[in-house]
């Protein structure tokens, strides 16, 4: 099943009289359980492609469809509900509450769902678990080191149990050492069948430890990869 269809896709941005093409023709489509990383240079269009993907931001033309809907036809309200549902966020910058606990910061999104304490703590305990984090639950997010900050917006991006999980350069404030232990969750991710698309340039997700379609970007043209299979 193909969770992500992206045909004929361009974002175009005005600044002034400039008009700057983004991305230009984006074709991609992306199965249910498959890991894409999105790699090129900076500039070359990744996070406004990935932003695009989250209903963050809307093409200029073409369509995209994310689990068959049409974002484009949702509006606001039901777009950020659909995401809340369907989509966990991973950036370069946790933006954390650095005030609240590692807990209460991944309980936060889940808040609009208005589930009953039990429910919400499993769901909590739950993603705290997978992303490795739980022993430092209760310490608040200010304390945490930047390898913990990060386990904790993993958390936070799987407790409402998406779908699909994007990443935009998620290892770009990391140590080596953390970057490995990002992909040993990664692979976790792959394992219960998360479809995961990763932003970045990092030459570390050679080591991935499972098969990853790579996608490459130029200029804001995939150049290769757009198509499952298409190795
Ligand atoms: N809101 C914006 N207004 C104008 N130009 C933008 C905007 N967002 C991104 N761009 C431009 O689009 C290009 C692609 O940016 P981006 O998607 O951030 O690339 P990447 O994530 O691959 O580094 C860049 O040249 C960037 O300056
Ligand atoms: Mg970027």
């Amino acid at each position: 099943m193909k969770i992500i269809e992206i045909h004929g896709l361009n974002r175009h941005f005005q600044s002034g009289d400039e008009r700057f093409h983004a991305l230009k023709e984006i074709d991609l489509e992306v199965e249910k359980g498959e890991c894409v990383i999105l790699r090129g240079v900076s500039g070359s269009g990744k996070t406004t492609l990935l932003s695009i993907v989250a209903g963050l931001d809307h093409p200029s033309s073409g369509e995209i469809l994310v689990e068959g809907e049409r974002l484009a036809k949702l509006p606001d309200r039901h777009l950020s509900r659909f995401r809340g549902r369907h989509i966990g966020m991973i950036f370069q910058h946790y933006n954390l509450m650095e005030h609240l606990s590692a807990r209460d910061n991944v309980a936060v999104p889940l808040i609009p769902q208005g589930l009953k304490m039990p429910e919400l703590k499993e769901k909590v305990d739950r993603a705290m678990e997978a992303a490795n984090i739980a022993h430092k639950a209760e310490m608040s997010a200010g304390r945490l080191s930047g390898g913990e900050k990060q386990r904790v917006a993993i958390a936070r991006a799987l407790a409402a149990d998406p779908e699909i999980i994007l990443c935009d350069e998620p290892t770009a404030n990391l140590d080596r050492a953390n970057a490995r232990r990002f992909l040993e969750i990664l692979a976790k991710l792959h394992a219960m069948g998360k479809t995961i698309l990763i932003a970045t340039h990092d030459p570390i997700f050679e080591e991935l430890p499972f098969e990853a379609r790579v996608v490459e970007m130029e200029n804001g043209t995939i150049v290769a990869g757009s198509k499952s299979g298409s190795r």
